[in-house]
């Protein structure tokens, strides 16, 4: 056998290889590295570059080469490449045909140019500085269109100074060497055409994922930037437990794409809550709906004084003498009353059963409005206003945690492909407990995943340090720390995942990112390690299966309305102010 038919044989089945290695790499910048070296190595060449077509019909320099020179720029070396793109077109919109790679691009031709400095037609006088410069010499070149299935051009295939085998002097680029790279140029656009689309919808994805995150922040001023912020902490907090060498978390690790998977559900995790209706989300008093009701209970104060003040004069028309004082008597209890009861619209402490009782005998009063007497408080304003803690009714609560009835369904009705199948998972477990006390499925600790408990601390730290809510001052980091280790001995937060978060100083990390200097000051750290848990009973077995892929019965009716379904044919049973929240959904 000829060495030349051996040598074109090793070349072949290098092509074959090479094909099969492309069609495999799943990452871009691997991808041009690899069609860059092996385009080299088929045809010996000191150096080469690769550049990609960007929108606006540049060629970018996406890779370069020149082994005799020490040069590796582009590609996964990390270092950038200084060079301006170059325009394939003019800005008169004349092509640009005076070099050789954007010539190649518009006329779909491959180049081979024994030596540079004797070819006319193009203009190298940008190598030869450079050659000036480096004191090399560019002789050789091959420069090779890659173009994709839909016959556009994708990017362009340049090697430099092809090396003779045996003497290593600088030689053209045999026709047979140049078929090859053609050949190989043409799988490579393939490759390199579906991560370009790959990565087209990966950005899309991303972006329609991230405009969903800031419209549910910008719904509410209560959220600041919540939705921006979790991901942040969770893949700080998931970094801290892929580097764990001792301890619980020490085999814990992540692929890439598992990266990107707990990103995606970081992001999404509180998606639910944009079919939470604003003035739940948002009610900052007992009588808040659209506006705060308390302002109508004060004008029907006004109508009670007004009249004791008429009933007054006409007292003191028929000569009564103690009218006087008896109306100033009346208007001073009045006015207690009525600042009773804004007070207790405020929410802010525990309202006392005997506080309860005065509402609901201050409400039993009444007055009159036209010809009509109505009670001075009606029954929903007594319910809400006999809130015993914040000022959420029962089902306004229910309202608040369906946000996570919402994301569930939400997420887990959209086709994820196997890579971000546990999008729903993660997302979704970020208000459940240890102790089985979460919602909205009261999963058992055991069944929640590493990623959904370490989402868990991501939200509620979030939450606690954020500056940016109206009427809140921040509170300290102390503070804040102080209330996630009550959370870890209550058995809301995983007490493994918080000792990290603690002993890796994400905590500290990401308080001197989000947090002003002034909140910041010194964490007890070993009180929040030496908290111990409080002992809990154990769900049975049954149970645990059944809450993984239930819905707590509170949330069964939300879970029907959102799915469009109705028992026995029947509406929905659920309380009137869910199903007004689902329908405004
Ligand atoms: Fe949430
Ligand atoms: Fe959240």
């Amino acid at each position: 056998m000829s060495e030349s038919l051996e040598r074109r044989l090793e070349r072949l089945e290098l092509l074959y290889e090479v094909g099969i290695a492309l069609s495999a790499e799943d990452d871009k910048d691997r991808l041009v590295e690899r069609i860059l070296l092996e385009a080299k190595k088929l045809c010996n060449a000191d150096g080469g570059t690769l550049y990609l077509r960007t929108e606006d019909d540049q060629l970018r320099f996406a890779i370069m080469r020149t082994d005799s020179l020490g040069i590796a720029l582009g590609g996964t070396t990390g270092k950038p490449i200084e060079f301006a793109p170059l325009p394939m077109f003019a800005k008169s919109g004349a092509p640009n045909e005076h070099n050789i790679a954007t010539c190649a691009a518009l006329r779909k031709e491959s180049f081979n140019i024994p030596d540079a400095y004797d070819a006319t037609g193009f203009d190298f006088s940008g190598t030869k500085r450079f050659d000036d410069e480096a004191g090399y010499r560019s002789q050789s070149f091959l420069t090779i269109p890659m173009v994709n299935h839909q016959d556009r051009v994708i990017g362009v295939l340049q090697l430099l100074n092809a090396k003779d085998p045996e003497t290593g002097a600088v030689v053209p680029f045999r026709e047979e060497e140049q078929r090859i790279v053609e050949a190989l140029a043409s799988q490579a656009a393939v490759a390199l055409d579906n991560q370009l689309l790959l990565e087209g919808q990966k950005a899309l994805l991303e972006a329609f994922i991230q405009m969903i995150a800031a419209a549910i922040d910008s719904k509410s001023p209560y959220t600041g930037a919540h939705c921006e912020r979790v991901p942040v902490l969770t893949l700080m907090l998931a970094q801290a437990a892929v580097a764990a060498d001792e301890g619980p978390f020490a085999e814990f690790t992540l692929t890439e794409e598992e990266w990107y998977e707990l990103k995606i559900a970081a992001w999404l995790h509180d998606c639910g809550k944009v079919t939470t209706p604003v003035h739940v989300m948002d009610k900052a008093t007992k009588l808040e709906t659209i506006f705060d009701r308390i302002e109508m209970v004060k004008t029907r104060f006004e109508v009670l004084k007004r009249d004791a003040k008429i009933r007054m004069l006409e007292a003191q028309l028929e000569g009564d003498e103690e009218a006087k004082a008896r109306f100033q008597r009346e208007i001073a209890a009045l006015d207690e009353d009525r600042e009773f009861l804004v007070h207790a619209n405020v929410g802010s402490e525990f309202l006392s059963d005997e506080a309860k009782e005065r509402i609901h005998a201050i409400g039993a009063r009444q007055y009159v409005e036209g010809k009509l007497k109505r009670a001075l408080l009606d029954e929903d304003e007594i319910e809400n206003l006999c809130i015993s803690r914040g000022t959420l009714t029962e089902e306004e609560r229910l309202i608040i945690n369906g946000h996570m009835v919402q994301t569930i369904q939400m997420l887990e009705a959209l086709p994820f492909p196997r890579n971000l199948r546990r999008v729903p998972e993660y997302a979704g477990g970020h208000h459940e407990k240890m102790d089985a006390k979460g919602y909205p499925r009261g999963m058992h600790a055991g069944d929640m995943s590493v990623p959904a408990r370490i989402m868990a601390i991501a939200d509620v730290f979030e939450a606690l340090t954020a500056q940016d809510r109206p009427y809140k001052k921040g509170k300290t980091l102390s503070e804040s720390m102080r209330i996630l280790s009550f959370m870890k001995r209550d058995n809301h937060l995983d007490p493994e995942l918080l000792d990290l978060f603690v002993r890796s100083g994400v905590y500290k990390d990401y308080a001197e990112k989000y947090l002003p200097d002034s909140l910041i000051d010194e964490v007890d750290e070993e009180s929040i390690l030496t908290t111990q848990p409080k002992a809990f009973e154990d769900l049975e077995e049954g149970l645990r299966a059944r809450r993984k892929r239930t819905f707590l019965p509170e949330y069964e009716p939300l879970r029907r309305s959102v799915m469009g379904e109705t028992r026995d044919g029947d509406e929905p049973d659920m309380p009137e102010q869910i199903r007004e929240a689902a329908k405004s959904a």
